[in-house]
């Protein structure tokens, strides 16, 4: 069976922490990543951070395989850093048409102040190599780069095997559906679709074998780039209060977040197009005095307020999923099962 992380926001909802939670405690045989490195996902484990821009949040598990699908975008350079860095060398797979961005791709992202500026690009690059992909030029894949050539097996046939043999896969979305090409605020999204079926055909997988869609929000929403944010917060010690301990800072374009209000009719159609069957909430210690509660019971007035109101839009929004998950701190550890 596979199960599905997705962003119900603006990116950087925390998919990473609750993909490295699913991946830590369950027993997936392959946890999937898709997208591109403009996106970082942060996994704690025990004080010890890492900001992931291509390995799978899942690699905390030694027992889960990690797979890039085809619609997988990174560098070789910074995806061999990530391999040192998590020590997961022996069970990296990578998909032969995963694309590698070039330093002239990333450079031309940089230099176009209509990425840079207007759309507020990460400016890794990733949206150049789209656009050269979709323009049909001669790009990179991986099955072309020699120091790649140990990792590069067929995904979908090693993915669909799995699920015909009963095994388990976790499915690691990127960015938001606030930045959806197709359901997003366009132009301020990101070069692709952003919901769960894109993720499923950007691995080589259809939507049978799907067990639940995680979709994640934190009760606040942030950008790092321009585009509409609803009761943007102005006030410049709360705002200091979300960049320091709410770590609301970039991990990759380091840029401070803006900060605005939860977006209930956002938050239903992320629910709706993902066809979510479990939600999880991050950053729900932002409400003051709920760091790592460990029951429901403990949580404040405030924060039991809004889980109760997500529960309302639940009870209105089809698939009509459950509140599953609440992350009470940065740590993996740090995660209430409902
Ligand atoms: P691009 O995908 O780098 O071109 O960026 C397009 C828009 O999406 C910009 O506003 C970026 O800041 C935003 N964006 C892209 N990736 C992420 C992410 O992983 N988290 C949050 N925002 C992102
Ligand atoms: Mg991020």
């Amino acid at each position: 069976m596979i199960d599905i992380v997705c962003g119900g926001q603006a990116g950087d909802e925390g998919k990473g922490k609750i993909s490295a939670y699913l991946s830590y405690k369950g027993d997936y045989d392959y946890c999937v990543r898709v997208g591109g490195p403009n996106a970082g996902h942060t996994v704690v484990q025990n004080g010890k951070s890492y900001t992931l821009k291509n390995i799978p949040s899942g690699f905390l598990n030694p027992k889960t395989k990690l797979v890039l699908g085809a619609g997988a975008y990174t560098k070789t350079q910074w995806l061999l850093e990530e391999l040192k860095v998590t020590g997961t060398r022996d069970r990296l797979i990578i998909d032969p048409y995963a694309v590698l961005i070039s330093d002239e791709q990333t450079a031309a992202e940089k230099n176009a102040s209509h990425f840079m500026e207007h759309i507020g690009s990460v400016g890794t690059g990733l949206g150049q190599a789209v656009r050269d992909r979709i323009e049909r030029r001669s790009i990179t894949f991986a099955k072309d780069e020699p120091l790649l050539k140990d990792f590069i097996q067929d995904v979908p046939e090693l993915l669909n095997g799995c699920l015909d043999k009963g095994g388990q896969i976790l499915l690691e979305g990127t960015q938001g559906i606030k930045l959806s090409l197709l359901h997003g605020e366009y132009p301020f999204v990101t070069s692709r679709d952003t919901t769960a079926c894109t993720f499923l055909g950007e691995a080589g997988l259809g939507p049978k074998g799907v067990r639940d869609v995680y979709v994640v929000f934190k009760p606040y929403i942030t950008r790092v780039g321009p585009g509409p944010l609803e009761r943007e917060l102005t006030d410049e010690k709360e705002l200091e209060r979300y960049h320091t301990k709410g770590h609301e800072i970039g991990s990759v374009s380091k840029r401070l977040r803006r900060i605005g209000a939860f977006e209930k009719r956002s938050a239903a159609r992320a629910i709706m197009i993902n066809g979510c069957t479990k939600i999880a909430i991050t950053h729900i210690d932002m409400f003051p005095g709920n760091d790592r509660v460990k029951k429901y019971e403990d949580f404040t007035p405030e924060a039991q307020a809004f889980l109760e109101s997500l529960k309302r839009l639940s009870a209105e929004v089809y698939p009509h999923p459950q509140v599953a998950l609440v992350s009470t701190g940065p740590d993996m550890e740090d995660t209430l099962v409902l």
